[in-house]
């Protein structure tokens, strides 16, 4: 799956290398230029960098992937914006979901020839991307390009709507996608802890990691300690709506530690399922543990 994002990167590196190696050889063997002026041709650009975001955490991010790749990017915008409250958004979200009928945007269709890759970003909604992001894929044409899904959410829904665009586009290289939660990417520091994650995550894809191989390095699932239980508590006292009870847990040793909870989770007082939570503790004195996401 990430053998093209790959080969991409590699013919790309090639070809510049031999541009460079042209142009010295060139310039050796060359006498004198004329007096014609030089034709400046300016890079092509390869990658745009799509998005939408209602309150600005997903732009956030946006904005860190737009600098990364030196991208292009366009800000997804809808016809009618949604609601400024919460309660009110999830009545409009859930009428487009339930009746598939998906909101008009002002620019639904981008101009995407020139582009090979393309990051698109999007805050979890229901689960899964927000209803803009249908109205884009239903506009534009994938086929052929890497899509490199970004998200941000209030406790998780990364690894669902990477499937789900997998699903829908199945003529599109979509590869792994970068997820962090609301709380941490509008902290204070939340740019800067985002574009290191996001550095990081850019290596992940170009040396073809999978879920699976993130998930490496944890111990056995084990029954909880006390320790344990104080950075479950300390982690998750703002996600009471969750209604999370950790069953069992994993570690792995970072430069701090990866917990990985296997929970019941009733959210909303609805009825129990079985979900993966992980959370993050620094090093000592480094700050409090925190929640990174939660999903099977
Ligand atoms: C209508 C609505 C539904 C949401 N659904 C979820 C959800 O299912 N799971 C989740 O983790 N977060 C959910 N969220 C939280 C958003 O994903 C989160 O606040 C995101 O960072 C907002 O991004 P933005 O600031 O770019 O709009 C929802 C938010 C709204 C408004």
């Amino acid at each position: 799956m990430f053998h093209n994002f790959r080969l991409t990167v590699a013919a790309m590196s090639v070809l510049a290398a031999s541009m460079v190696f042209t142009a010295c050889n060139e310039k050796e063997s060359k006498p004198e230029p004329k007096a014609e002026p030089a034709e400046v041709v300016a890079p092509a650009t390869k990658s745009v960098v799509v998005y939408f975001s209602q309150n600005g955490a997903t732009k956030k991010l946006a904005e860190i992937f737009q600098k990364a790749k030196n991208a292009d990017a366009v800000e997804l915008k809808l016809v009618t914006a949604y609601p400024s409250t919460y309660d009110s958004t999830i009545a409009v979200v859930k009428a487009q979901r339930d009746s598939k009928q998906w909101p008009a945007l002002e620019n639904a269709k981008v101009e995407l020839d020139k582009y090979d890759t393309v990051y698109l970003g999007y805050p979890i909604m229901f689960g899964t991307f927000t209803p803009p992001i249908y109205t884009f894929l239903d506009s534009n044409d994938l086929s052929g390009k890497v899509v490199v899904p970004f998200c941000t959410y209030g406790s998780g829904g990364r690894k669902a709507s990477a499937e789900e665009l997998k699903t829908l586009e199945p003529n599109a290289n979509v590869t792994l996608a970068y997820g962090i939660s609301n709380k941490r990417i509008t902290a204070e520091n939340g740019a800067e802890v985002a574009a290191s994650e996001v550095e990081a995550f850019f290596g992940n894809l170009e040396t073809g990691k999978t879920e699976e191989m993130l998930m490496g390095g944890f111990s056995e699932q084990r029954p909880l300690n006390a320790e344990d239980s104080a950075v479950f508590t300390a982690a998750t006292k703002d996600y009471a709506y969750l209604g999370l009870k950790p069953l069992s847990v994993s570690t792995q040793v970072v430069a701090g530690m990866n917990y990985l909870f296997v929970c019941e989770m009733k959210a909303f007082g609805g009825p129990a399922v079985q979900t993966n939570v992980k959370i993050f503790k620094p090093l000592p004195d480094r700050g409090e543990p925190e929640l990174i996401v939660v999903e099977k």
